[in-house]
């Protein structure tokens, strides 16, 4: 059975994508997560048994920890999806997205080519694209990269970084970029998931400026069924966009959560915009379904539905996070077991 090095598994899309993989039990998996405030191991901790899916607790930016998983495992690719992922928190400080984003991925590619690791999936986002007006036709893999934000500029960069690698050195690698991802396993500082637990809790729900951005959004296990898609179809060097037909503003979503939840639109709380806040996102997904086959499965009525019941469901997991018990019990039962 081949290997995977997952980098970020703990995280949001990382942990759907280890269960993906776990669930089919066609690859051995590694996850990789230095287990930041957004990495969670109860997320992933009933799929991690110490031989086919196994964890290891450090930072893509250690050169010698990489090393020495890709010294000790025979791995055929690494799905790379370790992230600063938080534009708000990109704009509040920089530094740890050019860190992690940047600095990070250069050490996996680096230590990808020397270790001769097969493949590269590198995970980016439709945000290097910029901002699209009402009008505009939506992303596809030629649109030109203006990336607004810190966070957006250092995916940006990281993608670049890629692009040389493959370039120069003939590395395998290819880049997937998808629109915003929501579903299970979310930490509630993006926007699906605050809105929900905020409406639950009975809290305000906090709509910057207008409430009429719009983003595409795309259920995560569309993506990771997208991502695995791409590390054994795709072909090297190329880049390859997913988005779910799912375009809403804002606003729209913040009250179909409170219908889905019986909660009263008084909760609904304008706040100040977000600076240099992307109006519009929208991927054009054709590449992916003519080359890869790959249509998304949920629809976003559907799956926003699924998702606000998930919460509704998962009290454990979400009063975990609310309390920020997650980030000391379960690393310390995992540490425990050894
Ligand atoms: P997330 O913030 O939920 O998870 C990130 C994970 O990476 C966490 O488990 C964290 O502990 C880990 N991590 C952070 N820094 C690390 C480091 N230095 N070393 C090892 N692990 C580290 O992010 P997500 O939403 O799951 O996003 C995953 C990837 O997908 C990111 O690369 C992001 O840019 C990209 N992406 C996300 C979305 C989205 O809507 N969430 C959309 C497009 C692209
Ligand atoms: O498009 C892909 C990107 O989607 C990913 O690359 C990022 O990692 C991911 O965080 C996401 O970025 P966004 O900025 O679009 O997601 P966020 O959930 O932060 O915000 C979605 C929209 O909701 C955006 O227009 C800002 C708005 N918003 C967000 C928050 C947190 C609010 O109105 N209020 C809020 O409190």
């Amino acid at each position: 059975m081949k290997t995977l090095l997952v980098t970020g598994g703990a995280g949001f899309i990382g942990s759907n994508l280890v269960r993906l993989i776990a669930r089919e039990g066609r690859y051995r998996i590694i996850v990789l997560d230095a287990l930041t405030y957004a990495g969670n191991l109860e997320n992933i901790q009933d799929v991690v048994n110490g031989d086919t899916v196994t964890f290891v607790h450090g930072s893509i930016t250690d050169a010698a920890l990489v090393a020495s998983i890709l010294a000790n495992a025979d791995i055929d690719a690494i799905l790379h999806l370790a992230a600063e992922s938080h534009v708000d928190r990109s704009i509040q400080s920089a530094a740890p997205f050019i860190e992690t984003n940047v600095v990070g991925t250069l050490v996996l590619l680096e230590a990808a080519k020397a270790a001769g690791v097969r493949r590269f999936v590198h995970v980016s986002t439709d945000e290097v694209y910029g901002t699209l007006g009402p009008d505009d036709p939506a992303f596809t893999e030629e649109t030109p990269l203006q990336p607004n934000s810190p966070y957006s500029a250092s995916k940006a960069s990281s993608d670049l970084l890629v692009r040389s690698f493959v370039h120069t050195h003939g590395m395998d690698a290819v880049i997937t970029r998808c629109s915003n991802n929501y579903g299970p396993y979310q930490f509630p500082e993006k926007f699906i998931p605050l809105m929900t637990l905020n409406a639950i809790d009975g809290r305000g729900l906090p709509v910057y400026g207008d409430g009429l951005q719009v983003r595409d959004w795309l259920h995560v296990e569309d993506h990771c069924r997208g991502i695995m898609m791409a590390y054994e179809q795709g072909k090297a060097g190329e880049v390859y966009n997913f988005g779910g037909y799912g375009e809403e503003k804002n606003i729209v979503v913040a009250k179909a959560i409170l219908k889905h939840l019986g909660k009263d639109e008084s909760l609904l709380t304008y706040v100040a915009d977000r600076p240099g806040h992307d109006r519009r996102y929208a991927i054009n997904p054709r590449k992916v379904a003519h080359e890869l086959g790959w249509e998304p499965e949920w629809n976003f009525e559907d799956g926003l539905r699924a998702t606000v019941e998930w919460y509704q469901s998962h009290t454990a997991w979400c009063e975990n996070v609310r309390s920020g018990e997650y980030r000391t019990y379960y690393q310390r039962q995992y540490e425990q077991r050894g």
